[in-house]
């Protein structure tokens, strides 16, 4: 297989069919690792058969965990239960964690191939559209506290991220939608013509028929956004697009009433609205974001939308505390700026 994308040594490889591909590549990438798979319940019915079947073709010994589905997988615990079957199946520092699964699994495993041994081999097999477009690309593993998500992680890159396109196929058509959101953020922040594209596929079946460009896209983008800023220091600001008004969104609703695509859709869209209204963005903007979010099936408001309470929230986020507030404005399509704002004048873009 040649990758598609290469960052910094973590290569990155976008098609079909990439998950029956898996074996060979750890054989030949990895020689005689030994491979631990962390999945969830659901991606494991679907997929952990066939992945298991394909290792063990290729002679790969290897052992499965299966953890529940959910955010709250993400926790420190699963990361002792990692290391220490880890340390059953005296894996060194050449063997490989694989993560199965999405953002969940890929931010967990990912933590847990950080530091055991002070870090081993990882390899990432993304399975939502959101980990494909957005979490297993630029290195950011984590897990999340009873204070607060993802408050205890590492930089880390996977080895090897293999994206299947095709398990796209059994996920939701609400959780498609979620990594829709993203998909768009990135046509906003960066790629007119990305944007264009999707605005002429007007069904998830027309998005699939373009999927591995698509994806290879947002990819690339995000890539070169990280390689210019791998810590999160700057640049990579412009990709919380939509997302200070979105997290304040999840954080007043409790996580699990919307999706975070639809919160960062609806954030997108509160912030572009106000924006135009301001004259910092181009006329008519806002209404083509919006009908592009419809489009994909997300939303662009939402019943109970209350200002004051996202204020609040907003605020009350630990990464906004004592600090100019940094929000990301599309100045037309395909281009934004960071602005920095004093926290409290957060209420005039809500
Ligand atoms: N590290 C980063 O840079 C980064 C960036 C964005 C988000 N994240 C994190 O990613 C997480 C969200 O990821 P997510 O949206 O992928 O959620 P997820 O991992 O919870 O997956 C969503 C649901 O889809 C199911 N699923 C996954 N793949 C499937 C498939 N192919 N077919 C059918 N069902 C499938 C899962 O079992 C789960 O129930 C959050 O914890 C977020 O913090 C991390
Ligand atoms: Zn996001």
């Amino acid at each position: 297989m040649t990758p598609t994308i290469d960052l910094k040594n973590s290569r990155i490889y976008i098609g079909k069919g990439l998950l029956a591909q898996t074996g060979a590549h750890i054989a030949t990438e990895y020689p005689s690792a030994k491979v631990l798979v962390v999945t969830d319940t659901t991606v494991g019915g679907l997929y952990l058969d066939a992945l298991e079947a394909d290792l063990k073709a290729n002679s790969i010994i290897y052992n499965s965990l299966v953890l529940p589905d959910g955010e709250n997988t993400k926790h420190l615990k699963n990361i002792g239960i990692i290391c220490e079957m880890a340390a059953e199946m005296n894996l060194n520092r050449g063997d490989v964690i694989l993560a199965l699964g999405g953002g969940v699994i890929g931010d967990l495993a990912g933590f847990a191939a950080a530091v055991f041994l002070r870090g081993i081999r990882f390899v990432a097999l993304p399975t939502t559209l959101l980990s494909q477009v957005d979490s297993s690309v630029g290195g950011k593993t984590g897990v999340n506290l009873p204070q607060g998500k993802n408050l205890v992680g590492s930089f880390y890159k996977a080895n090897s991220v293999l994206i299947d396109t095709d398990t796209l196929k059994t996920l939701s058509d609400r959780e498609f939608a979620c990594g829709m959101a993203e998909v768009i953020k990135y046509g906003c922040i960066w790629d007119a013509a990305l944007f264009e594209k999707l605005e002429a596929l007007d069904s998830r079946e027309k998005i699939m028929g373009e999927i591995d460009s698509i994806v290879t896209t947002c990819c690339e983008i995000k890539a070169k956004v990280v390689r210019e800023d791998e810590f999160d220091k700057g640049l990579r600001m412009i990709l919380n697009f939509g997302h200070t008004i979105g997290h304040a969104i999840e954080n007043t609703l409790g996580y699990g009433e919307l999706t975070h695509g639809e919160a960062v859709a609806i954030g997108m869209s509160k912030m572009t609205h106000s924006t135009e209204a301001k004259g910092m963005t181009e006329k008519g903007t806002a209404a083509r974001l919006d009908a592009l979010l419809k489009k994909h099936g997300l939303p662009t408001d939402m019943a109970g939308y209350d200002k004051q309470r996202i204020f609040d929230a907003a605020m009350k986020d630990k990464k906004n505390i004592g600090k100019a507030l940094n929000i990301i404005v599309a100045k037309k399509i395909g281009e934004v700026d960071i602005v920095p704002i004093a926290p409290e004048s957060l209420e005039e873009y809500l």
